[in-house]
């Protein structure tokens, strides 16, 4: 098949993508392609670790309860729309990832085990090998997506999406053999996941470089909701890139967290930007850069954890009798591309779904284990979306805030909207003739600088020097490789992300501002890029 005849690239091999892929080559008979950096399975998916959660049974919970906790954790910018959709079509399309082939943990009647985590009132999470969850979605869907006739551009670097008439018609890519060649397509779903490698300290891979985001950026094509970065309260405290993830089902079966001093301070099944925050206070208080997570309580840790179990037995740690040694982790990009309930963004023929989208789902803080959901539901949606014929956005879902708004009035919002304020950052110059840095030290001084003054605690003075660092990786020369264009997409993100974080003169959800403690309904609203 010629790479200009599809009639839909996947950006990115995670479960959004997939999920579309699939349903797009395989129901619809759609010529589709998947193009990623790394090979097919080697997506963020396969590093989640607690679950899905969906409500699938259980006679006390339901799907009006999963769409309360969803709220609550979004601290008021959940698009109630949005988030209906994803609590309704969850329970059916973890039951078609089944019938694909994906094998999730049952209890000794056959009945899905039921898990709990921070935020939900009740047990509702499925998941797969104890705390494997990912990377068994990932494997049934690769084995999926290899059953059909999708091509699969491997090791191949998305540079720019083309934008022709006011519609996205492919991207330009870098190849494994050093080419620069366009993917023409008559759609393009973005699903390449977040930006955690923006911080020194994150649990995502060292792919989580935010490119989808950033090539949106570059095109104009509407961004939000990009300050709140998710931390995940329990990180392995132990110097490696990523850190270790101790699932929040840990604490979910009983877990404890406590402090140096050996005392509990915060209750452990709160929503986790709560957990985070409380963590960082006390390890701030005692001059600590860890807290404990106390797992000894735990029967059979081996067998319900078996992927935990071996990386702490790496390291030398037992938890039957050590205390885990735990820290704040950047885990989550809660923001991204602005898309309708359909993953249709604002350039028609681009459409996001999963991590790199704003939906509306998430708000200022997602959920524990709605995101292996979110790409599950969205990724397909988009695809139903473009098989009826759907030429562009609608408002709904996030995408309401922009295309609701006038952005020469942004007080006149309708009702039932989120408002918007809308923010053109200046284009970025080009990079300085000179040679070329190494990009990965440039990587380092960023991610240190965000890690310290746009963390778990912001104020005007760290978020500063945060900026001050970001501008100055902007103006750094770059480098033409493929490790030049990743640090180019994460100081475009963290520019956003950084600019969006200062003018958010509030504390909500994940973003906690130490000078603005109070939450202000005058900023129950998205600063959208654009
Ligand atoms: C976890 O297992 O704690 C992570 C799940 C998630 O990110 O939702």
């Amino acid at each position: 098949m010629a790479a200009d005849d599809l009639d839909l690239l996947v950006l990115g091999s995670g479960v959004a993508g997939l999920s579309a892929a699939v349903r797009a080559a395989e129901t619809h008979k759609m010529r589709v392609g998947v193009l990623t950096k790394g090979e097919l399975p080697q997506a963020t998916t396969r590093w989640a670790q607690g679950g899905v959660a969906a409500v699938l049974h259980g006679d006390e919970d339901s799907t009006d309860l999963h769409l309360a906790d969803t709220l609550s954790a979004g601290a008021g910018l959940c698009d109630a729309e949005a988030v209906r959709v994803l609590v309704d079509e969850g329970p059916h399309r973890v039951n078609e990832l089944i019938a694909l082939g994906a094998m999730f943990d049952r209890d000794a009647r056959g009945e899905l085990e039921l898990a709990r985590e921070g935020g939900h009132t009740l047990a509702r999470i499925v998941h797969a090998g104890g705390s494997a969850t990912g990377a068994e979605v990932e494997r049934a869907l690769v084995a999926a997506v290899q059953r059909t006739m999708a091509a699969v551009y491997e090791h191949a670097f998305a540079l720019e999406l083309i934008v022709e008439a006011g519609r996205c018609r492919g991207i330009t890519a870098r190849f494994p053999d050093g080419t620069t060649r366009e993917v023409r397509a008559t759609n393009v779903l973005v699903t390449t996941g977040g930006a955690g490698q923006l911080y020194a300290v994150t649990t995502n891979p060292l792919e989580a470089t935010g490119d989808g985001i950033a090539m949106a950026l570059r095109a104009g094509v509407a961004v939000a909701d990009i300050e709140f970065v998710q931390f995940h309260p329990t990180a392995l405290s132990i110097d490696s890139m990523p850190r270790p993830l101790l699932t929040e089902a840990l604490r979910g079966h009983g877990a404890l967290l406590r402090d140096t001093r050996g005392e509990r301070f915060v209750d452990e099944l709160l929503p986790r930007d709560v957990v985070s925050r409380a963590e960082t206070r006390r390890m701030l208080e005692l001059g600590t850069d860890h807290v404990f997570l106390d797992a000894t309580g735990l029967e059979q840790f081996d067998q319900r954890f078996p992927n935990i179990a071996a990386q702490l037995q790496g390291v030398g740690l037992d938890p039957a009798t050590d205390w885990l040694p735990v820290a704040p982790a950047a885990h989550y990009t809660c923001g991204g591309i602005v898309t309708d309930l359909q993953g249709a963004s604002s350039l028609p023929g681009l459409w996001a779904a999963g991590e790199v989208s704003c939906s509306g789902v998430h708000g200022a803080n997602r959920l524990a284990s709605n995101s292996l959901l979110e790409g599950m539901v969205f990724g397909p949606r988009a695809v139903e979306a473009i098989e009826a014929g759907v030429s562009g956005p609608e408002p709904t879902g996030a995408m309401r805030t922009v295309m609701g708004m006038d952005p020469d009035r942004p007080d006149m919002v309708p009702a039932g909207v989120i408002g918007g304020r809308f923010v053109r950052l200046d284009p970025i110059s080009p990079a300085p003739e000179t040679l070329p840095e190494d990009p990965s030290k440039i990587r380092t001084v960023l991610q240190r600088a965000l890690t310290e003054h746009a963390g778990v605690l912001r104020d005007a003075t760290s978020l500063a020097s945060a900026a001050a660092a970001v501008g100055s990786a902007l103006t750094a020369p770059r480098s033409d490789s493929v490790a030049g264009h990743e640090l180019h997409n994460l100081v475009t993100v963290a520019r956003a992300a950084v600019d969006a974080a200062t003018r958010r003169e509030e504390s909500r959800g994940a973003h906690t501002r130490e000078d603005f403690p109070a939450t202000s309904a005058d900023l129950a609203l998205r600063f959208v890029y654009v």
